[in-house]
């Protein structure tokens, strides 16, 4: 098997496409990131301006002899005055082009974010089963923060950079050709170098990259699992596990490191071995008179401003790099098939009102989990109107997967499933999610208050109707009796209520809907006998006058239903009343036999 925590795209290389996917992301902000280029290239021509006053001053007021003193005086302040001006017009334009870039940015990313996640909201279970959630995690946190390093500076300003060198090497050649020849001699010695560099530093960087990913992984698991870990008094193994990991990352952070500082050590060794040249030649050629000495100061300068945006490209390469490798995975993510697929074209869903019943019909249903094999096999059955059809059955039978299909969270591979005679795969999907109300075994409480766990962040759905729902389960008790009421915060995935109080916030959660079809995945663990028989009321209240598929382990469950269905190895081995199946001396009989008050396998 694959692991599971691999990085997705280790390699990292530039794809045209890339743009194309960011395009509609960066498309709103466009007048900003145009500004940010203008601020740019204004900048840039400050900075070359700066030299130029310089030379300016030394070959004009200074060394001629034909003014007086006083006016040469007083061009060389305006020259220097001209100097200040573009240094303060640097800063000023540095700072607004730090504001905007960032500003630009994070609006990109907060859409591009938003996009992520609802994307990820809607892919399959079996998607979420195959991705570790702190692996999709990374994707929307740091892979779209590398991105935001791509889209805020990195185009801009390494396409900036490369202007920047090939203006700066025109400039060299206009003010000195022999000059400017002896500086380009040397480059190629710049450019081996970064390409050594490179290829070590990217094989340091994607390392760093992977190991972090796997780092949030694990960290986002190991937290989750705390109360297992605690469980058993494993604090010291699974520190251990995790002390590895990091290790690993601080290790190949130190690799990094050391390519990047051997690099910067020799560019600028490289660019201050030339000046000795520089020196020589432009020296040689002041004294021959070929040359101004301010022409060779303005030459030295703008020279001196080939070291920046070499540098900041060499760096800028492996962030462009992580950004190509994350918008890689962003829009492999972003290519995963929502789910449900869109109905075929021409085909609209059929609508699907509520009407305070509902009809389940399974029609020779199999199904398979990805490429799996089959787990279950040609089951048949209807419930009518009201109707409360139980399905009992040693774990792995294939209970819970009979419930995901009537939710329509997994779909049929074989026959079909219908509501009121209606395939499910065709039903409008929203209708069908507030005609079925589903309470899953593992139920989930968000962080919130129990208002919110109850209405599910839906604000349509007022306070008297939640009060409602909870005194109908008989948890308005309990709710009423906590510090703050509904408001109360719901922490840690509830950990801090019952098992039983969960239980009955999740039915309250199934019932302030009022839905049509109740589908019933009942806790198996065993709760106080006072929870115990709170929640059979709350049971007998949610199931009636409804259609109910009830996964059952509680024998009064059982025996209430309208059907029993036994469920071995994703087949139906027997069905019919409690009764009836009693007398049958089959499976269902053997099953009570072994187990007195709970049918729970
Ligand atoms: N998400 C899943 N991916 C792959 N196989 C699964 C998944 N969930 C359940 N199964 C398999 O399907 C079979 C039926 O599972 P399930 O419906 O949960 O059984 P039950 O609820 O009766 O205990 C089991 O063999 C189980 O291993
Ligand atoms: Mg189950």
């Amino acid at each position: 098997m694959s692991d599971p925590y691999a990085d997705d795209a280790p390699e990292g290389r530039f794809q045209l496409g890339f743009l194309q996917q960011l395009w509609p992301f960066v498309r709103p902000y466009r007048r900003g990131f145009l500004a940010c280029l203008g601020i740019l290239l204004a900048s840039f021509g400050l900075e070359l301006l700066g030299p130029h006053l310089l030379q300016v001053a030394i070959d004009g007021p200074m060394r001629s002899t034909s003014l007086p003193r006083d006016e040469r005086l007083q061009a060389l302040l305006w020259c220097g005055l001209g100097f200040v001006g573009t240094t303060v017009g640097g800063a000023v334009l540095g700072y607004v082009y730090g504001l905007l870039t960032a500003w630009n940015g994070q609006r990109v990313i907060r859409d591009l974010r938003r996009h992520l996640f609802d994307h990820l909201l809607s892919t399959s279970l079996a998607f979420h089963e195959r991705h570790p959630a702190g692996k999709l995690t990374t994707r929307v946190t740091s892979d779209v923060e590398n991105i935001n390093e791509l889209i805020a500076t990195g185009v801009l300003q390494s396409v900036f950079d490369l202007l920047k060198i090939v203006g700066v090497l025109v400039a060299l050649f206009f003010l000195d050709l022999e000059l400017a020849l002896f500086t380009v001699a040397t480059t190629p010695v710049v450019v081996l170098l970064s390409v050594l560099f490179r290829r070590n530093a990217q094989r340091a960087y994607r390392a760093v990259r992977g190991r972090l990913a796997l780092q949030n992984a694990y960290t986002t698991e190991l937290i989750g699992g705390v109360r297992t870990t605690r469980a058993f008094g494993r604090e010291g193994a699974v520190a251990d596990r995790y002390a590895e990991r990091n290790a690993d990352t601080a290790a190949s952070w130190r690799d990094t490191v050391l390519h990047f500082s051997v690099f910067f050590s020799l560019v600028d060794f490289a660019l201050r071995a030339t000046t000795i040249g520089l020196l020589w030649f432009g020296g040689s050629a002041v004294l021959d008179g070929t040359m101004q000495p301010g022409e060779f100061v303005k030459f030295w300068l703008y020279y001196g401003m080939l070291s920046a945006p070499v540098k900041e490209l060499g760096e800028k390469y492996n962030v462009l790099q992580a950004a190509f490798a994350s918008c890689e995975r962003v829009f492999q993510l972003l290519a995963e098939p929502r789910f449900p697929p869109p109905p075929p074209a021409g085909r609209p869903p059929v609508p699907s009102p509520r009407r305070g019943h509902a009809r389940i019909e399974f029609d020779d249903v199999g199904f398979a989990y990805g490429g799996n094999a089959p787990v279950l096999h040609g089951i048949s059955f209807t419930a009518e109107p009201g109707q409360t059809v139980a399905i009992v059955g040693p774990t792995g039978a294939g209970k819970t997967t009979v419930l995901a299909l009537v939710a329509r969270l997994r779909e049929a591979t074989r026959g079909a499933v219908r509501i009121d005679g209606t395939d499910v795969r065709e039903l409008d999907l929203a209708d069908l999610r507030r005609r079925v109300a589903y309470v899953a075994q593992d139920l989930f409480l968000f962080t919130g208050s129990v208002l919110d766990n109850v209405r599910l962040f839906d604000p349509s759905i007022d306070e008297a109707r939640v009060w409602r729902a909870l005194e109908t389960v008989g948890a308005a008790e309990f709710v009423r009796k906590l510090p703050q009421g509904l408001a109360s915060p719901v922490q840690e995935r509830g950990g801090t209520f019952s098992q039983g109080e969960r239980q009955l916030l999740a039915f309250a959660r199934a019932l302030v809907v009022d839905p049509d079809v109740l589908v019933l995945d009942e806790a198996t663990a065993s709760i106080d006998s006072a929870s115990e028989a709170r929640l059979q009321q709350a049971l007998e209240v949610s199931l009636r006058g409804r259609t109910a598929l009830v996964v059952a382990h509680r024998l009064s469950t059982v025996r209430a239903a309208d059907r029993i269905l036994v469920l071995e190895r994703g087949r139906i081995v027997e069905s019919g009343r409690h009764d009836e199946l009693v007398q049958k001396r089959g499976h269902y009989a053997a099953m009570l036999a072994h187990a007195e008050h709970d049918l729970q396998t």
